[in-house]
């Protein structure tokens, strides 16, 4: 089967999530329902009582181009099942509670209008629906009935709804660039003895791949429906993904999906935040390896992004302003240079530039083993020349003295008031 074309995607290396729905009330983790076994009677709170009354996708579809980002996948549904589009095979759903309102139509307008891409992401878990049979992440999986609960639960009528679901999201909402389904966690050896989990069979997995692509031939589908090699891009979960990723040693597009926190919904009370520094270095660590970064954002119940997210974005748009060449349309550096110490390398293959991102500033030299290739170095920030020598370092090798010969290049005392500094380096023909 065809699949979608990634051209775009590695071009743009920066993309915004967004995990927004009725967990952002208790706002103490997405998984709240599972992490408390809170029945759906106690959980309805929630849904009664929605009402995102800040909410604008207008302002959203602008913080997120102001930190640099060029698409935005949202959720439409969450594990707890709760929609906040405008399903006709659910009752669940934002137009339901005091919103009122198909508020995935609100992200689609604001964000397309902005000229950023859209992505939906939709989890194929569903602690709602009432045939959705328990497992063991279910919420009710310690329930002393479960097994008689489970008799009156028919898999098969959830598949279909997930199945209608994902043709609703691909068929009214014009075109969809990304559909993200999370996840699947079928038995195997790394599972504890007794795991009861999902996969391919209960989401019917290679009919939906049939119906997404035929939907929407160019959407970009990630890896999550337990499905080996009809995927379009590799998605590793708050890691610090040591290489390039390779299948069979091919290289792959892949995506790390990163948050502020550590939660993915809003979570009040988390302290665990991420510094715009660690962010920056985090999005050109994963271009340096060939990756893109899908930052992830919570947004209140109310519908803002809060103030610690709001310092993020705008520390990374501050960075991006200047910085961004350095990021879009960049990959990993040919081998032939070598990452000079404390030092990240990215490389634009088009415009065949190389960007040396300094981590930690150096006093004064910064030593380079790029051959005889510098045509011209400047910093990025200000576009101020930075010198370029070959320099004889006195050097003892095995007890004799010998000189060697670096390529130095000399960086002003002071480190430019950017987050991490950048060398855009004209390579020679
Ligand atoms: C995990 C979590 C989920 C989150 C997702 C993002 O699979 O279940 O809460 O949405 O990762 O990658």
């Amino acid at each position: 089967m065809e699949k979608g074309d990634t051209k775009w995607f590695v071009h743009d290396r920066f993309g915004m999530f967004i995990h927004w729905g009725i967990y952002a009330m208790p706002a103490r983790h997405e998984w709240v329902k599972h992490h408390e076994e809170i029945p759906d009677e106690k959980y309805d709170i929630y849904f009664k009582h929605f009402n995102p009354d800040l909410f604008n996708a207008s302002e959203w579809a602008r913080m997120a181009k102001q930190a640099g980002m060029k698409y935005a996948v949202i959720t439409t549904k969450h594990h707890d099942g709760f929609c906040l589009f405008d399903s006709k095979y659910t009752d669940y759903k934002a137009t339901n509670t005091p919103a009122k309102r198909d508020l995935i139509r609100e992200f689609v307008d604001a964000f397309r209008s902005e000229g950023l891409k859209i992505g939906f992401y939709y989890s194929l878990i569903d602690w709602h629906h009432p045939h959705f049979t328990i497992d063991s992440i279910h919420p009710l999986r310690n329930h002393p009935d479960k097994e008689k609960l489970n008799k009156s639960r028919d898999m098969k009528k959830y598949t279909e709804y997930l199945h209608n679901q994902v043709r609703e999201l691909l068929t009214n909402y014009g075109k969809i660039d990304i559909i993200w389904c999370d996840f699947s966690y079928p038995a195997g050896p790394k599972r504890p003895a007794g795991w009861i989990g999902k996969g391919r069979q209960d989401w019917d997995s290679e009919n939906l791949v049939k119906m997404i692509r035929s939907l929407q031939p160019h959407i970009l589908l990630n890896n999550r429906l337990d499905l080996p090699d009809q995927w379009d891009f590799l998605t590793p979960e708050q890691i610090d993904v040591p290489e390039p990723l390779t299948v069979e040693g091919q290289p792959v597009v892949w995506e790390a999906c990163h948050t502020f926190s550590g939660s993915w919904g809003y979570h009040r009370d988390q302290e665990s935040w991420k510094s715009v520094d660690v962010l920056i270095r985090m999005l050109i660590d994963i271009v340096s390896k060939g990756g893109n970064l899908l930052l992830n954002v919570g947004p209140t119940g109310r519908g803002e992004f809060d103030n610690r997210t709001i310092e993020r974005l705008t520390g990374i748009g501050e960075w991006m302003k200047r910085h961004s060449r350095a990021i879009y349309g960049c990959t990993k550096a040919p081998d032939e240079f070598k990452t000079p110490k404390d030092c990240r390398l990215t490389y634009n293959p088009e415009t065949k530039r190389l960007y040396i991102h300094i981590f930690s500033w150096p006093f004064r030299f910064l030593q380079v083993d790029f051959g005889d290739r510098i045509e011209y170095a400047q910093l990025l920030n200000d576009g101020s020349e930075i010198p370029v020598k070959k320099v004889e370092y006195p050097y003892v090798r095995s007890g004799k003295e010998e000189e060697i010969v670096m390529t130095t290049l000399f960086l002003p005392v002071k480190k430019p008031d950017v987050c991490v500094p950048v060398i855009e380096v004209f390579l020679k023909e």
